[in-house]
Formats: C-alpha cells, structure tokens, sequence
C-alpha cells in the first residue's frame, strides 16, 4: 500500500514497486521512492498487478498498461474488453476481469471463464489455477480442470459484495451484511455488526472484516473485535497487516498472535504423503512452534514451516495433528486440532451413519416431553456420555429393538473422532 499525496489512485504491484495514478499519468514508484513514467495519462488506475519477471500492468477505463520486457502480452491486451475493473496475478496465472466477465491469461492464451454470470467483485486468487469470484447472485469458487472449468463451492442467495481467501484456504464472503466463513461442511454466518468489507492476502493467514461497530480479525477458528479506529483505504498487506490511512496518517496493525495448519480439510483419508503447513499469523514475532502427532512430538521442517504426514507409516485409525505456537512474548497459542484418516478406516459421521440411527429411533419419545431432549446432533453430542452408557447396557430405547453391538460401537466411534 503505498500513500501519495494528490495521487487519484494507487496500486500496489509488488514489495519494492507501485503505481500511482495522479492528474499527470500513470508512474511507477521505486522502493527508493523515486517514480518514473509508466505512460503519461490522464485516467486513473483501476488495477495494478506484477507478473514473473517484474512485469507491472495497470488497467486504466480505456486500456491495460504494461512496464517491463514480456513481450507475449500484447495479445492478452488486444484480446480484452474495456473497461478492466480487476487483474491479479497468481502463480503465474493472471485473473482479468473486464466488461465481458472473467477471464484467465496463461501461457500466452486468454481463457473467457464464467461467461454467463457475470463477476461483480474477485477474482480472488490465492494459488495456481483457482480463484474465489463474486456475481450478482452468489459467490464460487473456478478452478481450472485437464478440460476446462470447474465451478463448485458456491454459497448462492445473495449479491456479493466481497470475497476474501486466505493462505489456510479459509474464504470469507460478504452478503447483505453478512459474513459468510466456508467450513468444511458448508458455511457459518459470523455473529457481527452489518459488515462492509472483508480483506484479506492470498499469501497470508486470516481475514479483516470492517463492520458497522468497527473492525474485527477472523482466521479459520477466531473471531475477534480489534480496537480500531475507522480508516481510509485500507487493503490487507503479505504479512496479513491491515494497512490504510486516517487522514494523513498512515495505519498499520497486525493481527493477533495465532498459528493455522493449512494443506489439508478436517477427516480427509490420506492415501499419499502431504504436507501441512504451519502458518503464523505474526511470522516475525513467533519463537517456536511444536507439532504433535497422536501426542507425540513430529519434526517439523523449515522454508515454509511444514510437517509431512506419511500415511505408509501410520496404522489404520483417526489421527490427530495438534500445534502449539509460542511467540517472543513468551505467549502460547494452540492450533485448533486436525483430525485426518490413514487405511481403510471409515469415518462415521453424523449425516453418515449416526442420524440414520439414532434420530428418529430416540426422537419419538426424546424431541420433548422427555427431560433429555435428543433431537438434534447437538443434543446428541451434549449427552453423549450418557447416550453411549445407556445404549450399550440396553437401557435405551425404552420402547422397540436394542442397539447391536456392532451399532453400539458406531456411536463410540462417532465420539473418538470428534462428533464430526
Ligand atoms: C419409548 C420412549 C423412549 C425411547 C424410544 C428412548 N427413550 Fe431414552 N428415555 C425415555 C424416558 C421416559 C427417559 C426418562 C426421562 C428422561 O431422562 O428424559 C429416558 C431417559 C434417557 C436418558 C437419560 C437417563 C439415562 O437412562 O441415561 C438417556 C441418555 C436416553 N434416554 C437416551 C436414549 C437414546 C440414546 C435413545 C435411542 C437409542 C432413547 N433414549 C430412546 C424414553 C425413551
């Protein structure tokens, strides 16, 4: 983020270089503070983005700018559409979004995506080949398949007005007010204020949500009110600091001290080696973080801070993948737990096999009446201790077949791995 005085727009393309746009042209500004000329022009800057090589584009209402030595993208400018509204470049991926819809510059092709549903505000890319994009009626999530696209993840019902996603795969979409948080199983409301934005940095870890009531931090499993005072501008930084400017002065807050495992979804059945990243919040002021598996100590590796998890190692079971973070401040932070499967061993789940069975077996004399009330899977998991005492000594069901022993030990595995 870079503040000039009197700049119309500013862009910013990578650490050492920015764009500014101001009354006399578009220049490109050094780290050294310097600028120079990109082209001179009297239009602001809509979008900035850098590509491999140092490449900077600028997307002006009429054309797309580019400083430095490729020549391959004078097709990717010939082939838009003005005005172009959003570039981001990604792995080596460049996201356009222009008056025809979305499209995906690569290998010196363009690639119209989502014709029919026109984006309104994304893409947001946080790796090779996907991207998060908001339309008028919901919010998806493109990835680029060996045959084309492929649209899935999406959360519909309302015109996006932002989306965010971060390094942990954690996205965030703004709906009417709303904050939207995509959990494995589909996606959670945040309990806020009417929301107006969400930001966050496909190369860092947690989101910045700017609400009527003020600002507010979330990652993948917090959600926290930040003492803020409103700001002008802001955008989100690769360290995951909030940026912007109230008045003249320019802001910068770091998030809270946390740390995310991200490369891999809650109870996935590993069949292959991965690696699971440990991402910081904070990276410049974490000590040392430990990781153990099953409880015992894991080594972890550097560049990015990883654990491997080799499922040819482990016998066939529920594992849990759990990190503790300690911070220069001597503070300590524990990872929200990772639960994952090696073998043939099947995950029971709730919507799998333990709604089938319980549900209505319990509910017809539990949904009220009864002083336990057992009619949801959260009134399950609050008496489970009682639930499993009392099946597996055929106490319950009062009224029709008993549990089998084979049933009895599905439920008892529902509560070894986690209820999920
Ligand atoms: C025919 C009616 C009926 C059915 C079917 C039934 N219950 Fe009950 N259950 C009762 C009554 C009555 C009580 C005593 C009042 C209370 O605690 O709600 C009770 C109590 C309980 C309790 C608390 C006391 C204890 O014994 O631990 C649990 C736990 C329980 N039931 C679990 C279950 C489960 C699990 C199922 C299904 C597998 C089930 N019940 C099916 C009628 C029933």
């Amino acid at each position: 983020m870079l503040v000039a005085s009197g700049a119309t727009s500013t862009a910013t393309a990578s650490p050492a270089r920015a764009l500014v746009g101001d009354a006399s042209g578009v220049h490109v500004m050094e780290a050294s503070g310097a600028p120079w000329e990109l082209t001179p022009l009297d239009r602001p800057v809509r979008a900035a983005a850098t590509l491999p090589g140092d490449v900077l584009l600028a997307a002006t209402d009429e054309a797309v700018l580019v400083h430095g030595a490729f020549t391959g993208l004078s097709g990717l400018t010939e082939a838009l559409t003005p005005p172009v509204r959003r570039l981001q470049a990604a792995g080596g991926d460049l996201w356009v979004q222009d008056a025809d819809g979305l499209a995906l510059w690569r290998d010196g092709w363009l690639h119209r995506v989502l014709v029919d549903d026109a984006p309104v505000t994304g893409p947001v890319a946080a790796d090779a080949g996907r991207a998060w994009v908001g339309t008028s009626s919901r919010a998806v999530l493109v990835s680029r398949t060996a045959d084309g696209w492929a649209v899935a993840d999406g959360l519909s019902g309302g015109g996006t007005e932002a989306v965010a996603w971060d390094l942990a795969g954690t996205a965030w979409v703004l709906q009417d007010g709303t904050v939207w948080q995509r959990v494995t199983s589909g996606w959670v409301a945040l309990e806020l204020p009417e929301a107006t934005d969400v930001l966050a940095h496909p190369r860092a870890v947690g989101a910045w949500i700017d609400t009527a009531e003020g600002w507010w931090h979330a990652t993948a499993d917090t959600l926290r009110r930040m003492a803020l005072d409103p700001l002008d501008d802001a955008s989100v930084d690769d360290g995951g600091r909030l940026v912007g400017r109230r008045g003249d002065e320019a802001v910068r807050v770091h998030p809270e001290s946390r740390v995310v495992l991200a490369g891999l979804e809650p109870w996935t059945s590993l069949d292959e080696p991965v690696d699971v990243l440990l991402v910081p919040t904070r990276p410049e002021s974490l000590a040392e973080v430990r990781v153990t598996l099953d409880g015992a100590e894991l080594e972890v590796l550097e560049d990015p801070l990883r654990v491997r998890l080799t499922p040819g190692a482990l016998e066939a079971a529920v594992h849990t993948l759990a990190a503790t973070a300690t911070w220069l401040d001597g503070a300590r932070h524990g990872a929200p737990q990772l639960p994952f499967l090696t073998g043939d061993v099947e995950l029971v789940t709730w919507e799998g096999q333990i709604r089938p069975l319980l549900q209505d077996r319990c509910g017809v004399c539990h949904e009220n009446g009864t002083e336990t009330i057992l009619a949801s899977k959260a009134d399950f998991v609050a008496n489970l201790d009682a639930v499993i005492d009392a099946v597996s000594v055929g106490r319950m069901p009062l009224a029709g077949a008993k549990l089998t022993p084979a049933e009895v030990d599905l439920v008892v595995r529902w509560q070894a791995g986690g209820t999920p």
